[in-house]
Formats: C-alpha cells, structure tokens, sequence
C-alpha cells in the first residue's frame, strides 16, 4: 500500500503516456496521491483535463506560469513529493537529466529535487541501444535514479526490442519497493564527508585534497537500504546525494558542531577528511607581503578529533561509530592502532599514496578492521565500497537488535 505516500509524477512526450494515466490511476487505488506535471510533448499524447481528471488535482505544465509560482513555487513543488516518477521518460528527458539541464518545468523538477527518482523509460529499441542513451543510464544509475524497465517487446513504430515502458502495475511495484524502506528503515545515520577548510586568512585556507567522493557515495547507499541519513560536508568537489539531509560545514570545529546537532544516531560513519590543525587565530584582514621580507608566523592548534570523541561519548554515542583510516605507510598496523586508540568499532584502512590514485579517484581499495576480525576488500568503485558498507551496517544494526 501507499496510504498517504505523495507521488510527483511527470509525464514525458510518447505514445506510452496513455499509460500514464492508467498509472495515475492505479497508485491513487493504493493510497497515493499523484501530482502531475506534463511536458509540451507529454501534453500531444495526453490531454491536460484527462491527467487532472484522474489525479483529482491540478496539473502543472509551464515553468512561468506565475500563478503557479503564487500557489506553490517550482522548489516546493520537487521537495513535497516522497518521490518522483518519470513515465514515460523519453530519450530527451534522461538526457536533460544527465546532463542537469533545466530549460522546462520537468528538467527543472527534476534538477532541484531533494528526493529520489523513478523513471520508466520509453522509447524506439535504437534510441534506447544509442551510445549517448546508454552512457545517460549509466550517468543516472551512477547518481542513485532508479528505473523500472524499459520492458522488451513489440513497440508502438513496428520495431521490437528492449524500450517498451514499464506496465503501470510493474512501476506501481517499483514505487512500492522504493517506498517499503529496506534494511535500515527507521535508521538514523550520520555521515561526514569532504576536507575542512581552515582559515589563515579572509582568503586563504589550510585544506586537503579529497574529494568527498567516498563520503557522498556512503551516504547514498545508506539513503538506498532505507536510512535517513544526515550528511555533513566539508567543501568537497563532488556534489551530495539526493534523499539525504545536506549540513554543508567548512571548519573542523562547525563539522563537530553539526555532528552533535544530528545525534542521536543508530551509527555514524566519519568518512571526512578533517585537517588535523586550524590556524589559531585566523586574520581578519588579508595577510600582506612586507617590505623587509618577513614571513607570517602561523600557530597551529590541533582540531578536536570528531570520531574520537563521538567514538567515547557516553549516553548518545551510536551502536556503531564507523571511521577511516587513510595512510600512505604501514596501512593496517596504522589502522588497527587507530581503532584501538579512538575507540570506534569499526575502521576501514586505505593507501592513500599518490600512486593508488585513491584520493580524489574512482576507485578504492580497502580493508574492513573490526573488533573481531579484518576483511581485505578487491578494488572496486567507490560506489561499490560504499554499497558493502551500508550493507554491512545494515546487519551489524539488525543483529544488535537481537533479530
Ligand atoms: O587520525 P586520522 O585523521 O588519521 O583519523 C581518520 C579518521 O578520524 C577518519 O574517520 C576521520 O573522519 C576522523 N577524524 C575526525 N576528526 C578529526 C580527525 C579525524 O573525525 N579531527
């Protein structure tokens, strides 16, 4: 069932949008309530008044039309739903998404949303086996988009192959699924994520080369088993996930400051890569190059150590306190000493030396240190590490439960 769930569903331009309206149809006999938005194209297979008629609301269509903007702004409009729908979602549509472009009220939906994202693709089997369509899935199967189908068979032009859409009642199930949770439903996890920046100055600041990378893909695997995960994140290059809570931070001390905000929590994974200093007294005013030569004296302080202290609270601390070790020598002796002194309970040991190409690349290759034991992972996506990790908190959590 999807009593009181809130679907946005948008409509793309294909001759599978009748089935759109079947869709309509069959989420509001599950309990869901359907906001439509209709493309241009979408409004030349279905008309504005049969969408409105089944979804018993109105249906939105242009991006300026100022009386929408008055009653609920295209924002509000991407954050109320629990999640978007995309059906039919034609080659143009994955490809706008892709690519972030928001030149219509969809694109723009689908660009400022916070929430997760369905599509059920539609289109000709040569358009669907095209290599821009093919690198486009990829790109959106990569930022965490869910898809259901397309299904394979005879299409609507003559051809047949992989691009019919989805049967309303095969995409209602893929909602369902989206929507039931998983493992770590009614979880709360914190992740951070990113360098600190630390100020010297008004524009100079002590930083680190990661790239967030690592963090953000954790957090979108936790958000995909069901968590609800509040994210803090020092400046980094990679953008956060969608479905997740964003605390953008830049210091080590508003980084701690934040974590306390988000406890309690059922774990935390510190995956930030915090500067271990700050400047002590940061200038107000740009440091100047002086006549005579004199370099700037800089006093460090080091940072509070976040894990350590969230690892060695007492009431609050999370069932599972998870942290990384990065070390360019002696990895995992390094690490186990780590877990040891800041008494978290799990920490994942990687070579961060320049030629693993880790920090800031793709891939990582990690080693999982418990209390009780060591796992050796291959190297594998980040993307992957981080999908083995939610799963495995996802069964610490459940085991600490006595289930
Ligand atoms: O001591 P080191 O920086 O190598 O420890 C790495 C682990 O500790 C990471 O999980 C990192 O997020 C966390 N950490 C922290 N606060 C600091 C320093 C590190 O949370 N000030």
């Amino acid at each position: 069932m999807l009593t009181g769930k809130r679907i946005t569903l948008i409509i793309g331009g294909g001759i599978a949008a009748f089935k759109a309206l079947d869709l309509i149809r069959r989420l509001r006999e599950r309990g869901a309530s359907v906001t439509s938005v209709l493309t241009r194209a979408g409004a030349e297979f279905v008309t504005p008044l049969s969408v409105a008629a089944l979804a018993g609301e109105k249906v939105f269509q242009e991006l300026f039309d100022l009386n929408d903007e008055s009653e609920m702004g295209h924002i509000e409009l991407s954050r109320a739903a629990d999640l978007i729908v995309v059906a039919p979602a034609t080659a143009d549509l994955l490809a706008k998404m892709a690519n972030g472009l928001a030149n219509d009220l969809a694109s723009t939906l689908l660009l400022a949303t916070d929430k997760r994202v369905l599509v059920a693709p539609a289109m000709n089997v040569r358009m669907w086996q095209h290599p821009a369509t093919r690198r486009n899935v990829e790109t959106l199967a990569r930022d965490g988009v869910l898809f259901s189908g397309p299904a394979e068979g005879a299409m609507a032009c003559g051809e047949y192959g992989p691009g019919r859409m989805s049967e309303p009642l095969d995409i209602v199930a893929a909602v369902e699924a989206a929507l039931a949770g998983g493992p770590l439903a009614g979880r709360h996890v914190i992740v951070t994520s990113g360098p600190t920046h630390e100020p010297i100055d008004p524009v100079r600041y002590i930083a680190n080369r990661s790239s967030g990378a690592q963090g953000a893909a954790i957090a979108r695997a936790l958000a995909a088993l069901g968590a609800r995960v509040s994210f803090i994140t020092g400046p980094a290059t990679v953008p956060p996930p969608a479905g997740v809570t964003v605390v953008p931070v830049e210091t080590a001390a508003q980084m701690l400051e934040a974590v306390h905000a988000a406890l309690p929590a059922d774990a935390a994974v510190f995956a930030a890569a915090v500067a271990d200093w700050r400047v002590v007294s940061a200038a107000t005013g740009k440091i100047k190059k002086t006549a005579t030569g004199d370099l700037p004296a800089i006093e460090l302080a080091e940072n509070p150590d976040i894990l350590a202290q969230v690892a060695q609270m007492g009431a609050d601390r999370p069932a599972l306190v998870v942290g990384f070790a990065a070390e360019t020598d002696d990895v995992l002796e390094n690490a186990r000493a780590k877990l040891k002194r800041k008494g978290c309970d799990w920490i994942l040991a990687n070579d961060v030396s320049p030629e693993t190409g880790i920090m800031g690349g793709a891939e990582n290759t990690v080693t999982l240190i418990t209390g009780t034991g060591e796992e050796s992972w291959p190297r594998m996506a980040k993307e992957a590490v981080a999908a083995r990790l939610a799963e495995a908190i996802a069964r610490h959590l459940e085991g600490s439960d006595g289930g």
